[in-house]
């Protein structure tokens, strides 16, 4: 019999990819994907608790699933990810018609649960997460996500994934080489490494060693990687990256704050004088490459000052983007208990700001890559623009570029002929 699931994805990377690992395994076990949530015969919600923005909005799209339940018999609903975690059983208290709970650490369970075999709640602790390797139904035929790590163990006072998502456990290497190689033959050219802190990798083989086996992987063509936490950065990872080829050009390196009172409260391991300083090695020993970065504003007790030091910081170190947030409290942290809590209004006026400026530095930097020849990889027909193609450099970077007779996924050189604030434009060299 036909069997429908509608999957609902909130938040970063690494819950997208989960949500490829539970498609995957619901396609075994007869099921088709749908974009039709009031006809599925499940509907997960794959949860992101990191702000609150996040939390709100699986809420209200909860209640819409709920009505579409009332509706249709048999219908189940799956609640997973860090919502799952953090709430556990209260879910259900909350709302009755939820049929399943399921952490991010025991997605390997989700047959037994739509099955009815085992309870309806699995969110333990689970230290063999490392040694499960599900079935994926991958979103891309080109691109493809591969965890090298799960759960963190930096408690950054504000966050709560260290509570979500357990303990820092890395996956075997031989796993993850062969998980590679496979999707070499697949016709895979571009991996990205996930993990919280994969400068914290650590099996038989550190991220560096890992790395150097990942790059010898024929079909291979860019290996990417996030996060990496400022703190674990070593030279051993910048002359990785450096020497090996198809290690891309670019490197996400959350600042968090340009304040050293700041960085000591929210428990990040380095002072701004340091992060400053490896960004100079780095950017000494890997040309042109690419530096993002993920900024919080309005974290207790941040005045003024604090705030304009981070801006200060934007300017000096003028990263290619940044992902800048509001403060959220979050339970269980410990900046959620500190006291001066900082009003929204000001939180908002610090972000708007603060956002003003980078938007200026990144269209900046995409302007000076004006007239340089970028390699390119394509990806297919822009989104916006039907006459167009669009594609990466490897500096992550989006290129736009007049359709030419290639094909999807190959590499290609593009001379870039302007920068914009979210893309570049370009056209295709020696073809
Ligand atoms: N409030 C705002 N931003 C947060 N982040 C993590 N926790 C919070 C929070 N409580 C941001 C950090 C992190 C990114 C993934 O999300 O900048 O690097
Ligand atoms: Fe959260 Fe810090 Fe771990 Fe990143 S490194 S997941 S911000 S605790």
């Amino acid at each position: 019999m036909y069997k429908s699931v509608y999957i609902r994805t909130f938040g970063c990377q690494m819950n997208f990819h989960d949500s490829e690992k539970m498609l995957g395994i619901l396609e075994k076990e007869g099921f088709t994907e749908t974009d039709n949530p009031s006809n599925a015969d499940i509907i997960i919600f794959n949860t992101c608790s990191i702000r609150q923005k996040a939390e709100q909005k699986f809420y209200s799209e909860l209640g819409r699933s709920i009505s579409y339940k009332k509706r249709k018999t048999g219908m189940k609903i799956v609640i997973g990810g860090c919502i799952a975690q953090q709430e556990g059983k209260n879910i259900f208290k909350r709302f009755p018609d939820v049929d399943s709970v399921l952490g991010p650490q025991n997605i390997y369970m989700l047959k037994d649960l739509i099955m009815g075999k085992r309870s309806s709640i699995a969110i333990d602790d689970n230290p063999e997460i490392v040694n499960i390797n599900l079935p994926l139904k991958r979103a891309d035929r080109l691109r493809a996500w591969v965890t090298i790590m799960y759960g963190c163990n930096n408690f950054c006072s504000f966050c709560i994934v260290p509570y979500t998502r357990g303990r820092e456990r890395s996956r075997p290497s031989e796993h993850i080489i062969s998980e590679v190689n496979k999707l070499a033959e697949d016709g895979y050219k571009e991996i990205t490494l996930l993990g919280q802190n994969v400068n914290s990798y650590n099996s038989d083989l550190d991220f560096p060693g890992l790395l150097r086996h990942l790059n010898k992987i024929e079909g291979i063509k860019r290996i990417r990687f996030v996060t990496s936490h400022p703190r674990d950065l070593k030279d051993d990872l910048i002359n990785a990256i450096s020497e090996l080829q198809k290690v891309c050009e670019h490197i996400h390196l959350p600042l968090q704050s340009g304040s050293n009172r700041i960085l000591k409260l929210m428990n990040r391991g380095y002072t701004y004088e340091e992060y400053a300083d490896k960004i100079l090695r780095i950017r000494e020993k890997v040309k042109g490459i690419s530096i993002t970065s993920d900024i919080i504003v309005g974290f207790p007790g941040e005045t003024d000052e604090d705030y304009l030091k981070t801006m200060t910081a934007l300017k000096e170190i003028e990263f290619d983007g940044i992902f800048s947030f509001k403060y959220s409290a979050r339970p269980k942290t410990i900046a959620s208990k500190m006291e001066c809590q900082i009003n929204d209004d000001t939180k908002s006026d610090r972000l708007k700001h603060l956002i003003e400026i980078q938007d200026k530095i990144t269209e900046m930097k995409n302007k000076a890559l004006e007239g340089t020849v970028q390699e390119v990889l394509l990806e297919g027909e822009s989104e916006t623009d039907k006459n167009k193609f669009t594609g990466r450099t490897r500096s992550n970077k989006i290129v736009n570029f007049q359709k030419i007779n290639i094909q999807k996924g190959s590499i290609l050189l593009v001379e870039i002929t302007k920068g914009r604030k979210h893309s570049l434009e370009g056209k295709p060299i020696n073809i």
